[in-house]
């Protein structure tokens, strides 16, 4: 086979048998190297402007896992059994405006821009938001833009996990009031600054899954 079909067969067979693990077996550990690797991806994720509104917290403590159960209806088996649970936290609107501290963080310490394109960008990140976004003065809807940022990394860390053959759950299945009012207890979730996204799980599982059910190409795609 030639190189682009050899790549083209492995992603295919990625995605094909990327399933969401519905049941972890506890016994079984994903290695620091493959962990390593998916946050490294997660890190990597795009983001509108390169602002990079997320953070990724690692929850090993048990108690703090079984406190959140109760309210994390879509979580339960992998806060159960999955060797690694990942939070996933977005950014709120106080650190994604153009006076942000966070913002001229980002665009001088982490992006190195000069101080002219700081200010065009600062100026054009207004306007996005202002005009074409319109979420300026609209707290819930500037944490969802933040928020809809986070699945990037959510799903490249799938198809990460994927090709290293290590099981995963994408979890949006949890009372949010309710999970953030204990990690805010546990000082975990710092609520001026972030809330709560997602969430996803790595490990190995302990049961087979149902077959994949998509509809066909030629009900997602139009070509016009
Ligand atoms: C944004 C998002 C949120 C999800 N939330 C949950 C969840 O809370 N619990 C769960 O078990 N699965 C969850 N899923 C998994 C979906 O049910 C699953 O991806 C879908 O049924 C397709 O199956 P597959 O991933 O095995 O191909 C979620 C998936 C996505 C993309």
């Amino acid at each position: 086979m030639k190189k682009e079909e050899e790549m083209r067969a492995l992603l295919l067979d990625t995605f094909n048998n990327r399933y969401t693990c519905k049941g972890y077996d506890p016994q079984k550990k994903v290695s620091d190297e493959d962990f390593k690797v998916i946050m490294e991806i997660a890190r990597l994720s795009p983001s509108s402007m390169g602002l990079e509104p997320w953070k990724f917290v690692l929850l090993n403590n048990r108690e703090i896992r079984d406190k959140i159960k109760p309210y994390s209806w879509g979580a339960e088996v992998s806060l159960d059994g999955a060797s690694h649970f990942v939070l996933i936290l977005a950014r709120k609107p106080v650190d994604l405006q153009p006076d942000a501290a966070y913002v001229e963080y980002m665009m001088n310490d982490v992006q190195h821009f000069t101080d002219d394109l700081r200010l065009a960008r600062k100026n054009k990140l207004k306007s996005f938001q202002e005009d074409d976004l319109q979420i300026t003065g609209n707290d819930r809807a500037f944490f969802d833009w933040a928020c809809k940022q986070t699945y990037i990394p959510l799903a490249n860390m799938l198809t990460a996990a994927a090709i290293l053959g290590v099981d995963s759950t994408p979890m949006e299945g949890f009372n949010t009031q309710k999970v953030e009012a204990i990690l805010i207890e546990e000082g975990i979730l710092d609520p001026v600054h972030f809330g709560l996204s997602c969430m996803i799980a790595f490990g190995y599982k302990n049961r087979d899954h149902r077959p994949k059910t998509r509809r066909s190409m030629a009900e997602v795609l139009e070509e016009v």
